[in-house]
């Protein structure tokens, strides 16, 4: 049965394409072969990509099990665990997703907003007019302290101290690309999996410890932190979440939501940079206060624009239809979030950074995917759009910024995200200090 056209050199040059320059495998893709096309990647598979918002409801909408998300991710098992949300299928996954679902909710993050502001504010502090900083790291200072602070409920001190410290060395040896080639993974002899496996269970320990300290907290109902809800939560039966399930979910928060986050962050600026007005508007707006309908238009212009993670994949195990072909089981079918969010008949000039197209103006569900979507969507959509939000007004409130380099900034490969190639270069040109409140965000969570 024929599969959608697609390049015709052999799989390790189309595996090389993707790795090292996979925007312009993409677009040249979509020029030649047009919305559906079938890449062939060594160690992967055969997929589909498309970029049709049509195509694309149709994916996002069908049946859970002719459609599987959670074996996609089957490399991340070692350090995710094997009851992650990101992992599972069918039942499981919508049980578990369902226990996850209500901290997330939009309308519960604005108690996080102090303590966001309070973190950001912090890393602002460190940095010194005229020295260079690679802002995709200072971001992610940022995004793990966030996850520490608003998702794991830890207050300031040495165990925090501890953990950050040795979550930071298990996502440097964990996330090296050669620690996820399968037939490497051997505990038994030294090498990147076991440095991976060690580091991972001191991480576990200090997690398990955590969750340990918590239940123990005479005030756990009270808290507001989402380990806490995560805690409280039950299921249809009235069973709560195991010690390792917490664990697991934990591990996932953190992977999914810290770099991905950052990344985004880092983009902004980096684009912003090169199209002043947004950044000036962006900087008023910021330095007045109170309005944000300019920054969270922002925030979702830059996640159409350049949007971290370049597409969503189901394995396909029932036949499924697309674009008029029959997909058999074994391809994957890949939602393209970055040739959609370039679709010149939906967002006229795709290349330039317009926040005005979502001034007031709802993303369409399926034309707008830098999450995926449907019972797959990102957890943490409304979590990062909202963080986003904060930290880069609290960022353009208290500094100027400007590249450190006039040039755009192309991309590069870290782990699982496409990010500006040199770090998003950038040097304070000027502080303009706002009066600090008091600080009191560490009671809003802990
Ligand atoms: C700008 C930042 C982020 C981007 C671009 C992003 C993107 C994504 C994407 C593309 C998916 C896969 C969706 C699909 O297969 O249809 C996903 C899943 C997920 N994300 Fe995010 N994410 C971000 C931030 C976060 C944050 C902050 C958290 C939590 C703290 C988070 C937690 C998750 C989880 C748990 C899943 C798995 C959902 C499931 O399988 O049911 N993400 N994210």
């Amino acid at each position: 049965m024929a599969l959608p056209p697609g390049p015709r050199i052999p799989p390790a040059l189309q595996t090389l394409n993707w790795v090292v320059r996979p925007e312009a495998f993409m677009r040249a893709c979509r020029r030649r072969y047009g919305d559906v096309f079938t890449v062939r990647l060594a160690q992967v598979g055969t997929l589909v990509f498309s970029c049709d918002p049509a195509e694309h409801k149709r994916v996002f909408t069908a049946d859970p099990d002719a459609l599987r998300a959670g074996e996609a991710n089957a490399s991340l098992e070692p350090v995710l665990g094997e009851r992650s949300v990101l992992l599972l299928d069918g039942r499981e996954h919508l049980r578990q997703r369902r226990l996850m679902l209500p901290p997330f909710h939009g309308e519960r993050l604005a108690r996080y907003e102090e303590l966001m502001r309070e973190i950001t504010d912090r890393v602002v502090d460190s940095w010194e007019v005229g020295r260079p900083l690679k802002l995709q790291d200072e971001m992610q200072a940022i995004t793990l302290e966030v996850i520490l602070r608003v998702v794991f409920g830890m207050a300031e001190g040495e165990r925090l101290e501890e953990l950050r410290r040795l979550l930071k060395h298990l996502l440097r040896v964990a996330t090296r690309p050669i620690a996820l080639v399968p037939w490497l993974r051997r505990e038994d002899v030294p090498g990147p999996f076991r440095a991976a496996m060690r580091a991972k269970a001191a991480v576990d320990r200090e997690i398990y410890r955590l969750i340990d300290d918590r239940r123990a907290d005479p005030g756990l109902d009270e808290r507001e932190d989402i380990l806490s809800m995560l805690m409280l939560a039950r299921d249809e039966d009235g069973e709560p979440m195991t010690d390792v399930e917490l664990r697991d979910e934990l591990m996932t928060l953190l992977l999914a939501g810290h770099e991905t986050t950052a990344t985004a962050l880092a983009w902004a600026f980096e684009r912003m940079f090169r199209t002043p007005g947004v950044l000036e508007r962006l900087a008023a707006e910021a330095a007045a206060g109170e309005e944000t309908r300019y920054a969270d238009a922002t925030a979702r212009e830059v996640l159409r624009l350049r949007p971290p993670i370049p597409l969503v994949a189901r394995h396909v195990r029932a036949p499924f239809e697309l674009a008029g072909y029959e997909l058999p089981p074994g391809v994957i079918v890949a939602p393209c979030i970055y040739l959609t969010h370039r679709r010149e008949e939906i967002y006229p000039d795709p290349e330039e950074l317009r926040p005005e197209r979502f001034l007031d103006v709802q993303p369409d569900t399926y034309a707008w995917i830098p999450f995926g979507g449907g019972i797959r969507r990102c957890l943490g959509a409304s979590f990062a759009l909202f963080e986003m939000r904060v930290v880069l007004q609290a960022i353009l409130s208290r500094v100027r910024l400007a590249p450190e380099r006039p040039a755009d900034e192309g991309t590069r490969r870290r782990a699982i995200v496409l990010a500006p190639r040199r770090g998003a270069g950038a040097v304070v040109a000027e502080r303009r200090e706002r009066p600090r409140e008091p600080a009191r965000g560490a009671a809003a969570v802990v």
